[in-house]
């Protein structure tokens, strides 16, 4: 790859944009109003906004490795304050994919130094789902299967802030699960029953 190719594409990009409307860098530098919060992975071949059809402005993005939730991530927790709180997004997407190497990395005995406290959150959605993942013999599957149950965790995370919480109730606030199938490009949607998980975890996990 040549880094050179990144300036001249760009500008190939802003002559692009600009063909289809000559005020679209104007109108993008007054500010933005997305209404959908994307958490995703890192993985380069997950785009978020390219995947979705969905250009600048439409996303607010958040990426890591294995799109991961984490209650003392400052990072992701800021993210998540700023997008419900202050931009209001009425949608939140945790993004997940087959093929995912840091789920696979959760799967295998190995010290990986730093990574470790990291992908330790994955094995303990393992353990929390140990019997139906046990169940399953094809290593393939069971490691798909770790990676949609990895998604809808990460969606109970998120349903365990104050900020969804309060939104939920505020104004309708709905977080989605959704697996990307890097083998056909696919974007599948798990229908996680947010409703019902809203309600279940209230229990304990009640802040507003
Ligand atoms: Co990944």
């Amino acid at each position: 790859m040549k880094l050179n190719n990144v300036f001249k594409n760009n500008e190939a990009w802003i002559q692009d944009k600009l063909s289809s409307d000559g005020k679209y860098f104007e109108n993008l530098g007054k500010g933005q109003s997305p209404e959908l919060l994307y958490i995703g992975c890192s993985d380069s071949r997950v785009t978020a906004e390219d995947l979705m059809g969905m250009g600048p402005g439409d996303v607010f993005v958040h990426r890591n490795i294995a799109n991961m939730v984490i209650s003392i991530d400052l990072n992701v927790m800021s993210v998540v304050n700023y997008a419900v709180e202050h931009l209001k997004v009425n949608h939140v997407v945790v993004c997940g994919h087959y093929a995912c190497g840091g789920v696979k990395a959760a799967m295998q005995s190995a010290d990986l130094g730093i990574l470790n406290p990291w992908l330790r959150n994955i094995r303990d959605v393992y353990r929390l789902h140990k019997t139906e993942l046990n169940a399953i013999e094809n290593e393939d599957k069971r490691y798909d299967r770790l990676v949609e149950l990895n998604v809808q965790e990460q969606c109970v995370n998120l349903i365990k802030t104050a900020a969804v919480q309060k939104a939920a109730r505020d104004r309708n606030l709905k977080v989605h699960g959704w697996v990307f199938d890097v083998h056909s490009g696919k974007l599948i949607d798990l229908k996680i029953d947010f409703d019902g998980i809203l309600n279940n975890i209230m229990e304990i996990y009640h802040l507003d």
